[in-house]
């Protein structure tokens, strides 16, 4: 791993507008809120939360597919995160997406072949020979048949469709690949088949991948890092090993006591913590600690002051008053 990193975002900000009547003042949903990470090149950061907090809205504003509120997205040291459309053509091929529903995802009138190769076409990377065996070659890669180029994706299995997905993703020869929840909609029967598949082509491309999960329990053995996100913003970042062996911020221990055990006896000696409440809206937050509506360890200072992120240990991050010495 290089010391440089590929992707380093800067106190990245997303909020959408939501609009409340001719007159009524517009109220921001704040659906990423000064989030900052790196991620080193050939790294798989894993980035976890529940359903709302955000994880998506991060991915899509890196690669731009949403425009940044606010922040910096710097990549390979560049900051991308104004550039106009005409100069951020060369950064949307290295940056790629591969979506969590690979039935929403896949265009069904066009065929295997077309769908691979359209962002070949995009970014003029060749003849048509030469997507067609690119085509080939990454079906191959994926563990499709060459004859699926002419089909079209109601053809396929929900698995078989993810690896479509992945294979658009490679054809361009990306560098940095956003999963965003690429096995959820998986049969769990196969989604380890999935992220071995991620890994192994990771190590043979050099690819370096932003790996979004909504628990913890997906995304352990993948990632090298993991941070843990909670109504916009960024609770705790560690190195995956000791997130897992010493969680610090109490919404990480809540997350990792829901992961089921399936030891009998030692999910009898586990503790689960259960998270009182709903998640908050994005519209209204809390103010001091987001999380502090559904803290067993609130204090008054909680309500009143935001905890920043801060390395507590070397390379772990956590914003909680609780580790204030
Ligand atoms: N295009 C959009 N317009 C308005 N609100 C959005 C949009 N996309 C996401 N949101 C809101 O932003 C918040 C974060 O959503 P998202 O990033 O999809 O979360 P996650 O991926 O963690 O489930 C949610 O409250 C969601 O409703
Ligand atoms: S800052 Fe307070 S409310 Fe927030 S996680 Fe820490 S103890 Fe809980
Ligand atoms: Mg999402």
């Amino acid at each position: 791993m290089a010391d440089m990193p590929l992707v380093e975002v800067k106190n990245l900000k997303k909020y959408f507008t939501k609009e409340k009547g001719l007159f009524a003042k517009p109220q921001y949903i704040k659906a990423v809120d000064d989030v900052s990470f790196s991620i080193a090149k050939g790294e798989t950061l894993g980035l976890v939360g529940e359903s709302g907090c955000g994880k998506s809205t991060t991915g899509r504003t890196i690669i731009r597919l949403y425009e940044p509120t606010a922040g910096q997205i710097i990549f390979e040291g560049t900051d991308i995160a104004k550039l106009p459309e005409k100069k951020l053509m060369p950064y949307r091929r290295d940056m790629q997406m591969i979506f969590q529903d690979p039935y929403a995802s896949l265009d069904s009138r066009m065929t295997v072949a077309d769908i691979i190769g359209e962002a070949f076409d995009i970014h003029k990377l060749g003849s048509a020979a030469e997507k067609a065996e690119v085509v080939a070659t990454l079906l191959d890669r994926v563990g499709l048949k060459r004859e699926h180029a002419s089909r079209y994706p109601h053809e396929f299995s929900g698995g078989q469709r993810q690896r479509i997905g992945i294979a658009r993703a490679l054809a361009v020869r990306p560098k940095f690949i956003i999963c965003d929840e690429p096995i959820s909609a998986l049969d769990v029967s196969i989604q380890a088949q999935a992220v071995n598949m991620l890994e192994d082509l990771q190590k043979e491309l050099g690819l370096t991948y932003l790996f979004i999960a909504h628990d913890l329990s997906m995304v352990k053995h993948i990632s090298n890092r993991i941070g843990v996100m909670y109504l916009g913003k960024l609770v705790e970042l560690a190195p995956s090993g000791e997130l897992y062996a010493q969680p610090l911020h109490p919404y990480t221990q809540a997350l990792l006591s829901a992961i089921p055990v399936p030891d009998p006896a030692k999910a009898e000696e586990k503790q689960r913590i259960m998270l009182e409440g709903e998640v908050p809206s994005p519209l209204n937050p809390p103010s001091g600690c987001r999380f502090c509506t559904r803290c067993q360890y609130r204090m008054p200072r909680c309500q009143e002051e935001e905890p920043q992120l801060r390395e507590v240990a070397p390379g772990h991050f956590a914003a909680c008053h609780l580790l204030d010495r």
